[in-house]
Order: structure tokens, then C-alpha cells, then sequence
């Protein structure tokens, strides 16, 4: 069975002290009433709770856990290792601070920061290079859905980013995001069946190429305009895995209901 992923991508938002309240805030919440069966679930494996704050606020949220119920991702990474690359961070650095996922190819780092799918390719194999594990987003802008092309297009940032690895990296290693781009920070979020069909036309692409067994344990979530009152129906779907969370993860009482609904 597939750990349910609850991740929130705080994106450049939130301070430090904000960062601790947040962190100490959903720790107490594991400690007490329904957070304890959150708890329990987490423990065991069945859910993953990850925060992805922007790059100067990772120590501080490393800082104020006290657990490791909550996982800490950055949101972006460099491939290199070090050197002359300023502003980048690089995955030694990212391990450094305790980070256990780095997202990759965020759509605002596609469509904002012009990230190609060359450079993203890079940065998902130094990824999985390293201890870090890659979230790696795809999806596709609203032309492209109305135009028919959301397959072409999600076919076309796979295969160029996954042409070198293995079944078993695959597996064991890799969590795809679907996040169509019309769908975040819109408030308009996919249907269930819009969010599932993409789901599963990225697992179908990955059987085909790493066969049933890797497919079948690969973790997809969705992501775009994702709130408590939808999370429950896009989790019940039966490709969807877990959930990349803008917006509603910056409000502790609407991300706690979010993970309620993964229990
Ligand atoms: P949103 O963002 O939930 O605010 O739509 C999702 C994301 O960008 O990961």
C-alpha cells in the first residue's frame, strides 16, 4: 500500500517566528484529540506529513520540531555541488539543514523562472543522487488542456526527466505532483475525475516504461487549489496519493483538516 503524502508548499511566505508557531501549533495538535490519530498514522507509515518552506526559514521549522511526524522539503535545488552559482542552493547544503524532499519543476518554477525540461532533468537525477528524494511536479496550462494536449504535454516532462532511471529508483525514490497550472492559486481546482485521469495516465506512462511492480508503488499527489471541503473526495480517488497544498497550507487549522481527511 501507498503512504498517503500531506505536503504544504508555503511557497515565499511565512517568517520566522511564524515558522515555529506553525511547527510547535501541528505538534500539539498530534498530541491532542483527532491530531492523535493523525499521529498514529504517521507512525505507522500510512501518512507523511511534509512542510516546504521557502530556503531561510528550513532551520528554523527543522528547529522547532521536536518530532519526526512533520518532514521538512525545500522547494527548489541546484544540481551542482558547489561553486561560482550564486543564489542557488545545493542538495549537500539542503541534506545539511535536514531537509528530506526537494521539490522540483514547480510549475512557478517552469513558468515564473523559465526552468527547462533539460534543466529539471538535471536536478531530479543530482537529486537522486543524493539523500534528498525528489517531489517532482508536472501539469499542464489551460490552453493546453483546452487544446487536447494535457497528455502530449504531461508525456513530454516525464519522459525527458525519468529517460535514465531505474525500475527500482522509481519506486523506492520518486513522488510525482500533478498540478495542472490553471488549477493553482486559482481557487479553481480540477475534478475529482480531471485530477484522477491525469493520475492515472502518469501511472500508465510509468508502467509502460518501468513495468507494473514500479507503477504500482510510485506515489502521485495532486496539487491546485486543494482545501479541506475537497481534499477528502481527490484522496478517495484511487491513483491520487497524497496532496501538494499551496495556499491552505499557511492557515495550521485548514492544513490539520487536510491531513484529517488522509486518516
Ligand atoms: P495552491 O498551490 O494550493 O495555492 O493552488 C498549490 C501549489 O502550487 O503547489
Amino acid at each position: 500500500m501507498r503512504a498517503k503524502m500531506i505536503a504544504g508548499n508555503w511557497k515565499m511566505n511565512n517568517g520566522m517566528a511564524a515558522t515555529a508557531d506553525f511547527i510547535s501549533g501541528l505538534e500539539k495538535w498530534f498530541a491532542e484529540g483527532e491530531g492523535q490519530k493523525a499521529a498514529r498514522a504517521v507512525k505507522s507509515g500510512r501518512v507523511e506529513v511534509v512542510l516546504a518552506p521557502p530556503f531561510t526559514l528550513i532551520a528554523s521549522a527543522v528547529s522547532a520540531k521536536k518530532s519526526d511526524l512533520i518532514q521538512i522539503a525545500a522547494q527548489n535545488v541546484y544540481h551542482k555541488q558547489k561553486g561560482a552559482f550564486t543564489g542557488e542552493v545545493s542538495l549537500s547544503m539542503l541534506e545539511e539543514a535536514g531537509c528530506k524532499y526537494a521539490i522540483i519543476g514547480h510549475s512557478e518554477r517552469r513558468h515564473v523562472f523559465g526552468e527547462s525540461n533539460e534543466e529539471l532533468e538535471k536536478k531530479l537525477i543530482a537529486t537522486l543522487e543524493s539523500r534528498v528524494l525528489p517531489i517532482f511536479c508536472v501539469g499542464e496550462l489551460l490552453d493546453e488542456r483546452n487544446s487536447g494536449s494535457m497528455k502530449h504535454v504531461l508525456t513530454t516532462q516525464l519522459e525527458s526527466a525519468w529517460r535514465s532511471l531505474t525500475s527500482d529508483i522509481l519506486a523506492d525514490m520518486v513522488v510525482i505532483a500533478y498540478e495542472p497550472v490553471w488549477a493553482i492559486g486559482t481557487g479553481q481546482t480540477a475534478s475529482d475525475a480531471d485530477a484522477e485521469e491525469a493520475c492515472d495516465y502518469i501511472r500508465t506512462l510509468a508502467c509502460d516504461k518501468f513495468g507494473i511492480a514500479a507503477s504500482d508503488s510510485l506515489r502521485i499527489l495532486y496539487g491546485g487549489s486543494v482545501k479541506p471541503e475537497n481534499s477528502r473526495s481527490l484522496l478517495s480517488q484511487s491513483n491520487i496519493d497524497g496532496l501538494l497544498i499551496g495556499g491552505a497550507s499557511l492557515d495550521l487549522d485548514s492544513f490539520e483538516k487536510i491531513i484529517e481527511t488522509s486518516l
